[in-house]
């Protein structure tokens, strides 16, 4: 098969890395357009990376028949009503999580989805394509921990991104805290217990920055998940975390534990000097899964030429929703929620 051939809509903090991998860093694929609302964006990149087309319309680029595929990393209110145009205008798709919004959106797309079985569609549950997750799933898989009972998943936000980050939520609506951070969290519980949640009970607040209160969310949150099979599921999320972007994982099971990112580091240097033997940390998810974004973006032009569909799936995708709907409902109401399934 020729290169595949492809479009990307969002060129803003991680649209513009998958622009980048896309462009320079994949055989298989030529970066043929670029999409954006904001013209300059648009231009910018045209001109650095000498893209062939330019668009600040979704449906213009849509029209382009020498595209195969669809790349989506737009905000994620425009995810579902982007995905079903771009699959059903007949091109292969990849979107950022989440599929949507709200748990209907997410159910929409999946009716997308099946109706277009030839096309290959993949949503950006990166984490799964990070050596270290993928590590930790083969030991799993092994056996080396026994079956797998509990997982701990914390997932916090650098404090120093949260001017820009309250800027933002207060424009647009992401689907709030558990929906928005935690859903890669569920994600992998899933993966790693091979079960599903069942029922929730979220609770959380505002304690630093009152503004999440005025929104309805909450700046840091905590689920407890109760899964089949009586899998506990404990997820910390938040966007106050002053050391920088902490993104740890731990599975407990009958004969062992696995734990990941325990220590956020940067990498693995250590700096001596007057404070002590510093480790420092990562300071955003573009340094801390700089290799799954990419390792995502080469499975999913393999999957194209190949013709075969990637291991993630758009039931992922509803599935994981669903469970941050839940959280939600349980951190508005006070209530324990069962999950719907
Ligand atoms: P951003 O706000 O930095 O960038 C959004 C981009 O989309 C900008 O280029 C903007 O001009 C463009 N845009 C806005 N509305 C548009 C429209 N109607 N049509 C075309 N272009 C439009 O957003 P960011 O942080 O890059 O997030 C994008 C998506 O990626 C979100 O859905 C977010 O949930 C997801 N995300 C996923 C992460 C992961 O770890 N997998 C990490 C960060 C974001």
């Amino acid at each position: 098969m020729e290169k595949v051939k492809v479009g990307i809509v969002g060129l803003g903090r991680l649209g513009r890395q998958h622009a980048e991998n896309l462009a320079f860093r994949i055989s298989g694929c030529e970066l043929l357009a670029v999409c954006s609302v904001a013209a300059e964006e648009v231009e910018q990149v045209q001109k650095d990376w000498g893209i062939k087309y330019g668009y600040t319309q979704f449906d213009e680029m849509l029209q382009n028949q020498e595209l195969d595929a669809i790349f989506i990393s737009s905000p994620s209110n425009f995810h579902c009503e982007q995905i079903v145009k771009a699959l059903n205008a007949g091109f292969h798709v990849f979107c950022e999580k989440p599929l949507g919004l709200y748990l209907e959106e997410a159910l929409r797309v999946q009716e997308a989805v099946n109706q277009q079985k030839d096309k290959i569609f993949m949503l950006g549950f990166m984490r799964r394509y990070d050596k270290s997750y993928q590590y930790a799933k083969k030991k799993i898989e092994e056996g080396k921990i026994g079956e797998p009972i509990f997982i701990r998943c914390y997932g916090l936000d650098p404090a120093k991104a949260m001017d820009e980050f309250i800027q933002f939520a207060k424009s647009n609506y992401s689907g709030g805290l558990f929906l928005d951070m935690a859903i890669h969290d569920f994600d992998l519980a899933r993966w790693y217990l091979g079960v599903e949640a069942k029922q929730v009970w979220a609770i959380g607040g505002a304690y630093a920055y009152p503004e999440f209160s005025e929104m309805n969310d909450a700046e840091t949150g905590t689920a407890l998940v109760k899964f089949e099979n009586n899998k506990i599921g404990i997820f910390v999320a938040g966007r106050n975390c002053a050391h920088g972007y902490h993104i740890e994982t731990e599975i407990i099971g009958t004969k062992g534990t696995l734990r990941i990112g325990t220590i956020p580091e940067k990498n693995r240097v250590t700096v001596f000097d007057e404070k002590g033997a510093i480790k420092e940390c990562s300071d955003g998810f573009l340094e801390r899964f700089e290799q799954a974004y990419l390792s995502e973006a080469e499975e999913f032009i393999a999957c194209i030429r190949e013709n075969r569909q990637p291991a993630v799936t758009v039931k992922d995708g509803v599935i994981s929703t669903a469970l941050g709907y839940a959280c939600r409902e349980s951190f508005e109401t006070g209530k324990l929620v069962t999950v719907q399934s």
